[in-house]
C-alpha cells in the first residue's frame, strides 16, 4: 500500500528519494510524487502510473535540496492522476500521508472558502497546516494540534516552509520508522526496507509520537504533545537487507524456491516464540481465527487440524467480517491472528476489538517490528524474511509450520495425543523441506502446463478436508497474478452448482491424495470427464495409479506420499508455481499485480 520516505542530510537527497521509493515499490500502488525543499522554497514531481515515470521526470530536471520526502500512493480516496499524488503542496508544508482521514468531509466543510486541489482525504491535513502556521502557531503546537483533530490512521511526511533543515514524522494507526544513516543522515519510511541500505540502526515510533529530524538529530514527541521520549535505536535485520531477485525474473519465483530453507531455519526456531508467555491450551473452550486472503486461508487449515488432532473447537473469521459480525465471544474463548505484514489494518482492528473484550490474542507474523507483533499477548514469528512479492508463497506455508507447531502444543496440553502419534507426527514434520523440495521438481511439467491452459478466461479447483483451504489458495493465486477467473470449492459441491460451468475449456484442478476420500474425490473427477471437462489432478504415486488410465482429458501430476496431516503444505507448492507459470506467460506484472497491495493498511 501506500509508501512514505523522507530523508535529512547535507548531499542532495533526490536521488536517494527514488532509491528508496523503489524498495517500496512491492507495497503496491498506482502513483507517485516527490517534493523537496531548498532556500525556503518547495520543489516537487508527481505522476500517475509506475516509478519509471517519477524517475525520467527526475532525472530530466532533479529536484534541489539536502531534505526532501516521497510517497507511492495507492488510492483510496480520489482517482491515480497526477492532482491527487503525494506529495499534496499547501502555502507552508508540502506533505505525503498513508491512511485513511476519517474526518475529511468536515475539514473540507471547515475549509470551504479555500481551493482544494485534489480530492483526496488527505489535502485536509495541509490546510489545516496551513491555517495554523498562517496564525503564527510554532510547530510543536501546530503538531499538537493536529493530533487532536485528525480522526482516521495516518502516517505523515512533512515539510515546513520556513523550517529549514527539518523533516517532521508523524504516526498515529500506521507505521513510520526512523533510521540513522551513515554521515549523520536521517531518515524517515514506512517500511524499513525503503533505506535498509542506507542504515543500520532504526527507531519504530510508537503510536501518537512525532519526530523532529533537524541536523543529525531526532527528537521524538509522545502522545502529540511536546514533551520528549528517548526510544530505542535497534540494529535492522539483516534479513530486511536482501532484496535481490537474482537469478530469478520475479521476486514471486524466487520466494516459492526459497520455502525448502524457510522451511528448515522454521523448524529450528519453533519452539522459542518471540514472546515467552506461553499459551494455556487446555484452558480454552474454543478458538477464533482472524485473518484476511492467503492468511485466513492458513487459518482454514489450522482449523481443520486444531479439531481432528487437539479436539479444541475453532472457528475461522474474515478479519474485515469479525468486529461487525456481533461475535459471541464465550469465557474461555481465545483468538489467534495471523498475518504477514502484521499491518493489515482489517486484521489490526479485530485484534484490538478482541482486547477490548478481553480476550487473549495469540499472534502469527512474519515482520516482527510490526503493530500486529507488538499488541498480540504471545507472538510467534514466521522468520520467512522479506516477502516481496504481493501474492503470499513461502510466508503461506511457513504460517502453516507454526500453525501446526501450536496445533501440537494444544495437542499435548489437552492431552488429545498419544507419544507414539507424536512421534511419527514430528517425525514427518520434519521430513517436509524435503518433500517441498521434491514438489519444486514439477516446476518444468507445471510450466508447459501453464503454457497449454495460459488463454483460458476461468478455472475450477476442487479439495477436500484440509485441502478444500489450498484449493482455494490456489484459486487465489491464480486471480491475483494472471487475472484469470478462478474459485477454489468443496470437491463435494462440485455437484450443487458449478458442474454448471463444466465444458471443454474449463481446467479443474483437483488436489487429492490417496486417502480415505480419494475415491469420493474420484467420482467428482468422473463426473467432469463424463461431461468433456478438463481435469488437472494433483495426487501421490498410489492415486496416480488408481487414475493412470481414465481418460487423456485428465493432466496427472504426482507429488511425493506425505503424512495426510502435512499434504496441505506440500499441495501449496504446485498451487504457486502453476499461477506463476501461467501469469509469466500472460506477462502480466508478477510482482506487483494490478490494484492490489502487498500490505492493506486501510480497511
Ligand atoms: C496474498 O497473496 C494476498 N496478497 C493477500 O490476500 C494477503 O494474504 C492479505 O492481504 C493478508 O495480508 P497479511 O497476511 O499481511 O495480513
Amino acid at each position: 500500500m501506500c509508501g512514505i520516505v523522507g530523508i535529512n542530510g547535507t548531499t542532495e537527497v533526490c536521488f536517494d528519494i527514488l532509491g528508496a521509493l523503489k524498495r517500496l515499490e512491492y507495497r503496491g500502488y498506482d502513483s507517485a510524487g516527490m517534493a523537496t525543499l531548498s532556500k525556503g522554497a518547495f520543489f516537487r514531481k508527481r505522476v500517475p502510473g509506475k516509478l519509471i515515470q517519477l524517475e525520467e521526470k527526475i532525472r530530466a530536471c532533479p529536484l534541489p535540496g539536502t531534505v526532501g520526502i516521497g510517497h507511492t500512493r495507492w488510492a483510496t480516496h480520489g482517482a491515480p492522476t497526477e492532482k491527487n499524488a503525494h506529495p499534496l503542496e499547501g502555502k507552508h508544508v508540502v506533505l505525503a500521508h498513508n491512511g485513511i482521514i476519517e474526518n475529511h468531509e468536515a475539514l473540507r466543510a471547515q475549509f470551504s472558502m479555500d481551493p482544494f486541489d485534489s480530492e483526496t482525504d488527505s489535502e485536509g491535513i495541509v490546510h489545516l497546516l496551513d491555517a495554523y502556521r498562517e496564525r503564527g502557531m510554532p510547530l510543536s503546537e501546530a503538531m499538537s494540534q493536529l493530533f487532536q483533530v485528525l480522526q482516521g490512521s495516518y502516517a505523515l511526511a512533512i515539510l515546513f516552509r520556513d523550517e529549514p533543515d527539518t523533516l517532521i514524522g508523524a504516526r498515529s494507526g500506521s507505521p513510520l520508522v526512523v533510521g540513522y544513516g551513515r554521515e549523520g543522515r536521517l531518515f524517515l519510511a514506512s517500511d524499513v526496507v525503503a533505506f535498509s541500505d542506507f542504515c543500520d540502526e532504526v527507531t519504530y515510533l510508537e503510536e501518537g509520537d512525532w519526530v523532529e529530524l533537524k541536523g543529525a538529530q531526532a527528537t521524538i514527541h509522545p502522545d502529540g504533545g511536546s514533551g520528549v521520549v528517548v526510544r530505542p535505536r535497534v540494529p535492522i535485520g539483516e534479513t530486511m537487507k536482501v532484496l535481490t531477485k537474482e537469478p530469478y525474473r520475479h521476486f514471486m519465483r524466487k520466494e516459492i524456491q526459497e520455502q525448502p530453507a524457510v522451511l528448515r531455519h522454521l523448524l529450528t526456531t519453533l519452539s522459542d516464540p518471540l514472546k515467552k508467555n506461553t499459551v494455556a491450551w487446555a484452558s480454552l473452550s474454543n478458538l477464533c481465527i482472524v485473518a484476511c486472503g492467503t492468511s485466513f486461508y492458513a487459518g482454514c487449515v489450522a482449523k481443520y487440524w486444531f479439531e481432528k488432532v487437539a479436539r479444541l473447537s475453532v472457528r475461522v473469521e474474515i478479519a474485515s467480517e469479525f468486529r461487525y459480525n456481533h461475535p459471541a465471544l464465550p469465557l474461555g474463548t481465545g483468538a489467534l491472528f495471523v498475518s504477514q505484514s502484521g499491518e493489515t489494518a482489517d486484521t489490526l482492528a479485530a485484534l484490538r476489538f478482541a482486547k477490548q473484550q478481553g480476550i487473549f490474542c495469540i499472534g502469527i507474523v512474519n515482520v516482527p517490528e510490526s503493530s500486529l507483533a507488538r499488541e498480540a499477548d504471545v507472538l510467534w514469528q514466521t522468520h520467512s524474511g522479506v516477502e516481496v512479492g504481493v501474492a503470499s508463497t513461502k510466508a503461506f506455508t511457513a504460517q502453516l509450520a507454526v500453525l501446526w507447531h501450536l496445533v501440537e502444543e494444544a495437542a499435548e496440553q489437552r492431552k488429545a495425543l498419544s507419544s507414539e502419534e507424536k512421534k511419527t507426527l514430528d517425525r514427518a514434520f520434519q521430513t517436509l523441506p524435503e518433500q517441498v523440495e521434491e514438489a519444486l521438481l514439477l516446476d518444468a511439467s507445471l510450466q508447459k502446463l501453464a503454457a497449454r491452459f495460459g488463454h483460458t478466461t476461468s478455472a475450477l479447483y476442487l479439495g477436500r478436508g484440509a485441502l478444500h483451504p489450498i484449493a482455494m489458495e490456489g484459486a487465489l493465486k491464480l486471480k491475483e497474478i494472471s487475472y484469470i477467473h478462478a474459485e477454489g470449492y468443496a470437491a463435494g459441491e462440485l455437484k450443487h452448482g458449478p458442474i454448471a460451468l463444466v465444458e471443454d475449456a474449463l481446467p479443474i484442478v483437483v488436489l487429492s491424495p490417496y486417502d480415505a476420500l480419494f475415491p469420493k474425490t474420484l467420482s467428482n473427477i468422473q463426473e467432469v470427464l463424463a461431461r468433456r471437462g478438463q481435469v488437472i489432478l494433483f495426487t501421490d504415486p498410489e492415486g496416480a495409479e488408481a487414475v493412470h488410465s481414465l481418460s487423456h482429458r485428465l493432466h496427472l501430476y504426482t507429488l511425493p506420499q506425505v503424512s495426510p496431516i502435512f499434504a496441505p503444505i506440500v499441495y501449496t507448492i504446485p498451487m504457486q508455481l502453476f499461477a506463476y507459470h501461467v501469469a509469466a506467460s500472460r506477462g502480466t506484472d508478477v510482482d506487483q499485480p494490478r490494484n492490489l497491495a502487498k500490505s492493506v493498511t486501510v480497511e
